[in-house]
């Protein structure tokens, strides 16, 4: 009897272990389909922009496209992503050109440091954003929400994902038509596709480096006046950065650039 008993233990030790395996195997299994189908979501995400060009930086990388972004939204992102490159690549050659005695410089990041600014517009310009996720299905609703007014919005609950608003195509104008539609202080740095663009990286913490970049002050006579009174900041300040690439490409295309503002 006691033999039967131990046997059955035995068998019980025996029963439960191989219950234990095959749980463990099963979970692993479908550990190993939950990230395969990760896995396949991100290879459904449509990885565009090799189109784009690059400028001086020859292996540059773009965030990749959710599925939910048509043929017509990945077309204006596209010429959007060309757009950020051509921006970034005017900036970089006057920071390396002129340096910081410039008066677009001085304008924007006052005795700010050279190398900060450098440094941040090489890297929205070269970073690996291929963790940036762009989608286009107003996911949260706060398109629908804000209509004709939120272009687009950072995701709270997903850090490195962007929504882009329908509005973001009607409202958002091309660098060719720089000045055009208005002086920089009516329609500013934002109103420009490649422009806006580098302002939402700037909201993915990896790129603004936990908020190392800040939306510290946004209008423009307070962005002004941080770079002339707290340039520790205005070298830190999405506003001065996105000012500054305006300034700097409308200046070249047109003489005295499109300001907007006496005694600047
Ligand atoms: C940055 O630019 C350089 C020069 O074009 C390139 O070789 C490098 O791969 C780029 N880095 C990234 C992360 O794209
Ligand atoms: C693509 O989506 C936009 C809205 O995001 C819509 O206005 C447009 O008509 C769509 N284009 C095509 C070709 O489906
Ligand atoms: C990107 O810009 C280059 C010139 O800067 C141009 O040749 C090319 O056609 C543009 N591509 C797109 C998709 O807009
Ligand atoms: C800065 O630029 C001004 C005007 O172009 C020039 O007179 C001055 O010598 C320059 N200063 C330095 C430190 O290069
Ligand atoms: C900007 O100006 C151009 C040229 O005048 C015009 O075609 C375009 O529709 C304007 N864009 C916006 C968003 O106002
Ligand atoms: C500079 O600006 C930052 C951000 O607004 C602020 O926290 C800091 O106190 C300012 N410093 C000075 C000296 O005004």
């Amino acid at each position: 009897m006691s033999k039967e008993i131990g046997t059955f233990r035995r068998n019980g030790l025996v029963l439960l272990t191989s219950i234990v395996c095959i749980g463990t195997l099963i979970a692993g299994f479908v550990l190993a389909i939950i990230a395969e189908r990760d896995a396949v979501n991100i290879k459904n995400t449509r990885k565009t922009f090799t189109t784009v060009a690059t400028g001086e930086w020859a292996n540059a990388q773009f965030p990749r496209l959710h599925k939910s972004c048509n043929a017509t939204d990945v077309d204006f992102l596209t010429r959007t992503m060309n757009e950020t490159m051509e921006v970034a690549s005017y900036a970089k050659e006057q920071l390396l050109v002129k340096g910081a005695n410039d008066t677009i410089y001085k304008r924007w990041f006052g005795d700010g440091e050279l190398y900060d600014v450098l440094g941040v517009v090489d890297g929205i310009a070269n970073m690996t954003k291929t963790d940036v996720l762009l989608r286009c299905d107003d996911v949260d609703g706060l398109c629908a929400a804000n209509p004709n007014y939120y272009a687009g919005h950072h995701r709270e609950k997903a850090d490195a994902e962007t929504v882009i608003c329908d509005y973001f195509y009607e409202s958002r104008a091309w660098l060719s038509d720089i000045c055009a539609n208005g002086t920089l202080k009516d329609f500013p740095p934002p109103r420009y596709a490649g422009i806006d663009m580098i302002h939402r990286y700037f909201h993915v913490s990896f790129i603004n480096l936990d908020e190392y970049i800040g939306e510290y002050t946004e209008e423009v006579e307070d962005v002004l006046d941080l770079a002339k009174s707290n340039s520790t900041f205005a070298v830190r300040n999405v506003d001065n950065y996105l000012y500054y690439l305006a300034d700097v490409y409308s200046s070249d295309k047109i003489s005295g650039g499109c300001l907007g503002l006496d005694g600047v």
